[in-house]
């Protein structure tokens, strides 16, 4: 029989937004105890240190475009921020991570969690593929999903700009479980 897969997001109609963030929520929860996952990821980071402005989504130098394969191989890339967790600051840490591909001159950039539920990632050279090993999802290189997929959309793609020989990214995180891409608060 086949399988029907329905969106909490439009299940809940008027209320998906509230459902979202109560999945996203329950998605970092599963992240503290589930291994590959990053709850370290989830907490806030201070965008001031990298010249954003207060609500601006921050954007992040990640090294020269040379440093890239032309090929378009996936090449990961740490965020490194401060991050305010409660009332503890640190310094310089990892808040995030990203796939950056480059073909020729232009680069993409994806979120390395996974829009299900938040595990990381990987990128399977064999397959050409990227893949989520928690609930086996499959995505193209270009971030689309690779065939039927529990994952409720694409990869979360990030925008990217290539300035002076170098790979800026403009780096957030969105909520996991949704169609549709809704930023993390
Ligand atoms: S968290 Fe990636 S497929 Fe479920």
């Amino acid at each position: 029989m086949e399988e029907t897969r329905v969106c909490p997001c439009k299940a809940m109609g008027e209320s998906r937004r509230e459902f979202c963030a109560a999945i996203a929520a329950l998605g970092l929860g599963a992240a503290a105890v589930a291994p590959g996952v990053v709850a370290a990821f989830s907490g806030g980071f201070d965008p001031i240190m990298r010249g954003s402005a207060a609500g601006e989504t921050p954007e992040f130098n990640l090294g020269a475009l040379s440093s890239l394969p032309e090929d378009g191989t996936p090449v990961k890339k740490a965020i490194i921020a401060d991050k305010q967790d409660g009332w503890t600051k640190y310094s310089n840490v990892p808040v995030g991570a990203v796939w950056l591909r480059r073909e020729g001159d232009k680069v993409s950039a994806f979120n390395v969690l996974c829009p299900h539920n938040g595990c990381f990632i990987a990128f399977d050279p064999e397959g050409k593929q990227f893949k989520c090993p928690c609930h086996n999802a499959f995505f193209q290189l270009d971030g689309k999903q690779n065939g039927s997929s529990i994952s409720p959309r694409d990869m979360d793609s990030l925008d990217v700009e290539v300035r002076d020989g170098n790979v800026f990214v403009k780096f957030q995180n969105f909520k996991f479980g949704c169609e549709e891409k809704v930023a993390q608060a």
